[in-house]
C-alpha cells in the first residue's frame, strides 16, 4: 500500500511543532507514513483544499490563519467544528473533504491527565473571547460545567460568545474578574497574556477559593505567570502542553489508523524543544 501522507498547514508554519509529535508516533508505531509542514499563503488556501486528494493526502492539521478558511471550505463538518466555529483537522473520506476541531478535545483531555475530576470544580473562569476561547468553552460545555463566565478586555466580543453558545455562559469585562473569581473552581487563561515576548498577567488568582484548578492554554513559558502566581498561591496548576499534545490525537488516528498515545517520553521530547529557544 502507498505511504500514508498528512500534513499541516498554516502562514508562516516553521515554527510548528506538529511534526515533531506525529513524527514521533509514526516512528513508534512503526507506520509507513509522513506529516509534513507546508506554508500555504492565504490566497491558496482553497486551492490547496482542493487538491488534497490528487497529492495524495489522507488530511492534516490546519492553523493559524487558516482554521476559518478550512471552516468554510471543507464539504462537511463535525460537531466540535461546528460549535467553535473553526476547523483543525482536515481528512478525506470516500472523496468527500470532512474538517473537524479537536482543540476542545484536546483542552478537556489535558485535565483529565493532570485534574482528574476537574469537571465538577464549580463555576468556571474564561480570560479571553477569541478563537481559543471558542474551543475551550465548548469543551466546558461537553463537560457538564453550567457556569461558564468569560472574562474579555473587549465586553463586546465576550457577549458573542455568550450569545452564541447560550445559557450558563455569561459575559462581563475585565473590571469583573475579582468577584467572578472568588467561588470559582477553574480558572483557564485562553489570552496571548503571558505568552513569551507577551508579558503580563491576565489575572490575580490570589481571590480563587483553596480548591480551584488554574489553566492556560499558553505553553511558552511552560510555566507562565499566571500559573507562576497559582503555584505561589499553593492552587493546582495545569500548563497548556498537553493540549497541544491530545488536540495532535484524533487526526493522526484518521489517518494513520492507530490511536496513538500521550506519553511522559512525547512530552519530554517537546518539553525539550520549547527550552532550546
Ligand atoms: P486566539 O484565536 O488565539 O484566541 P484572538 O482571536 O486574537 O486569538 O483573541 C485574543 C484574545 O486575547 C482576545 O480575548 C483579546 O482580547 P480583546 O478581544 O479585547 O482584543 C485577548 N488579548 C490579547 N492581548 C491582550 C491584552 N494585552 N490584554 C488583555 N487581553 C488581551
Amino acid at each position: 500500500m502507498a505511504e500514508k501522507k498528512a500534513f499541516v498547514t498554516g502562514h508562516p508554519i516553521a515554527h510548528s511543532r506538529s511534526p515533531k509529535i506525529h513524527g514521533h508516533w509514526l516512528a513508534k508505531y512503526g507506520i509507513d507514513g509522513s506529516y509534513q509542514a507546508i506554508d500555504v499563503a492565504p490566497a491558496d488556501f482553497i486551492a490547496f483544499l482542493a487538491s488534497l486528494g490528487e497529492n495524495g493526502f489522507r488530511g492534516g492539521n490546519v492553523t493559524i490563519p487558516h482554521k476559518e478558511a478550512a471552516f468554510a471550505g471543507v464539504a462537511r463538518r463535525d460537531h466540535a467544528a461546528d460549535e467553535i466555529g473553526a476547523v483543525n483537522t482536515l481528512w478525506l473520506e470516500d472523496g468527500v473533504l470532512w474538517g473537524g476541531n479537536t482543540d476542545g478535545h484536546g483542552f478537556a483531555a489535558n485535565l483529565d491527565d493532570y485534574a482528574p475530576g476537574w469537571a465538577a470544580n464549580g463555576p468556571a473562569v474564561v480570560l479571553g473571547a477569541g478563537g481559543a476561547s471558542r474551543a475551550v468553552i465548548h469543551a466546558l460545555k461537553e463537560r457538564g460545567v453550567r457556569d461558564i463566565r468569560i472574562v474579555n478586555r473587549t465586553l463586546a466580543r465576550a457577549q458573542e460568545l455568550s450569545d452564541r453558545f447560550g445559557a450558563g455562559v455569561s459575559a462581563h469585562g475585565a473590571d469583573a474578574t475579582g468577584e467572578l473569581l472568588a467561588d470559582a473552581g477553574l480558572l483557564i487563561n485562553t489570552t496571548a497574556l503571558g505568552m513569551h515576548g507577551n508579558e503580563g498577567l491576565s489575572a490575580d488568582p490570589a481571590g480563587l477559593a483553596d480548591h480551584a484548578v488554574v489553566t492556560d492554554i499558553v505553553y511558552v513559558p511552560l510555566e507562565t505567570p499566571l500559573l507562576a502566581a497559582a503555584s505561589a498561591r499553593g492552587l493546582k496548576t495545569v500548563d497548556g502542553l498537553g493540549m497541544l499534545l491530545h488536540q495532535a490525537v484524533p487526526g493522526f488516528e484518521r489517518w494513520f489508523g492507530r490511536r496513538p498515545e500521550v506519553t511522559p517520553e512525547l512530552r519530554r521530547m517537546i518539553v525539550a524543544d520549547i527550552e532550546a529557544l
